[in-house]
């Protein structure tokens, strides 16, 4: 059965070449479709368009196929394209002609758009919360080994004196900022788009501010035409914050990878927690940080991923879109993993002590040599001239992470800063399951 049937036998392939993987993908969706239903059916009796009566049988078979999916998961049927088919489908069967009421002043089109905002609002707030979770784990490590010493890199080349403090503390205010585009993302997102039908609106006399309302979302998205076009830039949007957030973990793990290595040895993990060789026997390989890379890296083309399928389409609804879902349903299930097993390896990293007392990073402390000549008043250029002189074979005075104390240094770190702007950064992100909506959507049936 399609929806859009008219007693022509659609041919087969084309079926399913067009719906593609959507029978998959589109469970994603179930209960989202269904709480989008609910608020659509209770708006439909508000402005007339469905009795008391019709509302209360449409809220009560939607609601017990919320909880059927909730035990079983719906599935999609194989003569059916997509979620939004098979719930109309099952209306229509339980309910008969009220069931087939219920898409009354709406299209598949802007069906899809709400539900794929509802489902992106939840995901970007469990995202954010998961990335919380790492921020505070990389934010007590920096704390717990403060004061342990580590040479700084720059060129890969040994540098200055750094700290374990310094090192977690940078991708914990990293995380700080993906924060700040996923937030973005979240109130790009959070407009409805539903009741502009098609694209192009309906002259049945929607209330659109009533499902925004019943929905949680801030506003309407207004323009009818605008909410078809606006599939793509929210995915963009979502991506670009994935991406982000995809490039720090990205390189927190090259890091690892080589702070692993026998050379480095700053950091290592126990032995249930690395993996080997099945014919060098010594080896400790950093798998799990290898594949985080590659797959974070991956993760960071997801922004061009969704322009080159959005770029050159014309405005109002092309199947195109379609596939915008997988790539970012995929992007969010790809990320939370790789976030999860980060976690997991971060509450069982070991830290090596002295590290900084191999005479193999003697010059990191040269740069400070020289500060201490111009502290007595020589001035800067004369103070590095005389101490270049002494770098080949001298062992420079240590300095001591006391003796940092601008803020951002290794003596002055600032993670109570840092901590207290992660949080009011959090402060859009709800934890609001669908069936917390379908709970409240069902106390409007009314007598
Ligand atoms: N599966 C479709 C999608 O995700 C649903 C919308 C179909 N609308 C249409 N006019 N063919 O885009």
């Amino acid at each position: 059965m399609k929806l859009w049937e008219k007693g022509i036998n659609p041919e087969p392939a084309i079926i399913e070449f067009t719906a593609g993987r959507d029978r998959q993908t589109d469970l994603a969706l179930t209960k989202w479709d269904i709480v989008g239903s609910m608020a659509h059916v209770i708006m439909l009796e508000n402005v007339g368009l469905l009795s008391k009566s019709e509302k209360n049988e449409l809220l009560k078979a939607l609601h017990s196929l919320f909880e059927y999916d909730e035990e079983n998961t719906l599935l999609i049927e194989e003569d059916v394209e997509d979620i939004h088919s098979q719930i109309e489908k099952e209306m229509s069967s339980i309910l008969g002609t009220t069931g087939r009421k219920i898409h009354t002043g709406r299209s598949r089109n802007d069906q899809v758009l709400v539900d794929i905002r509802l489902y992106t609002r939840e995901e970007i707030d469990k995202l954010a919360f998961l990335i919380r979770e790492l921020f505070l784990r990389l934010q007590s490590l920096s704390e717990q080994h403060r004061e342990v010493l580590i040479p700084g890199y720059t060129h890969m080349q040994p540098a200055m004196v750094s700290s374990f403090g310094l090192w977690f503390g940078a991708y914990a205010e990293s995380l700080a900022d993906d924060i700040v585009l996923l937030s973005a993302a979240r109130s790009l997102n959070n407009q409805n788009p539903l009741g502009t039908a098609a694209g192009y609106g309906t002259t049945l006399p929607l209330n659109r501010r009533l499902t925004s309302e019943l929905l949680d979302f801030d506003d309407l998205l207004f323009n009818s035409a605008y909410a078809s076009l606006s599939r793509g830039k929210i995915e963009m949007a979502v991506a670009s914050a994935i991406a982000s957030a995809g490039q720090t973990l990205s390189r927190l793990s090259m890091d690892i990878c080589l702070y692993m290595s026998t050379e480095f040895r700053f950091i290592d993990f126990p032995d249930e927690y690395v993996t080997g060789s099945s014919i060098m026997p010594q080896k400790r390989n950093p798998d799990v940080f290898e594949l985080i890379r590659a797959r974070t890296n991956v993760l960071q083309t997801l922004p061009g991923q969704v322009a080159m399928l959005t770029s050159n389409l014309p405005s109002g609804y092309n199947r195109d879109l379609q596939l915008l879902k997988q790539l970012v349903f995929d992007g969010f299930n790809e990320m939370r993993e790789c976030i999860e097993i980060m976690l997991l390896m971060m509450n069982n990293i070991r830290i090596r002590k002295n590290i900084t007392d191999n005479p193999l990073y003697n010059n990191i402390f040269s740069t400070e040599e020289v500060n201490r000549l111009v502290k007595t008043g020589i001035p800067f250029r004369d103070a590095y001239k005389a101490v270049s002189q002494m770098v080949k074979n001298s062992s420079f005075s240590r300095t001591v992470i006391s003796d940092y104390v601008h803020e951002g240094s290794i003596g002055n770190l600032c993670n109570a800063e840092i901590a207290s702007l992660f949080e009011k950064r959090m402060s859009p992100f709800r934890n609001t399951p669908a069936s917390e909506f379908a709970e409240r959507l069902i106390g409007h049936i009314s007598d």
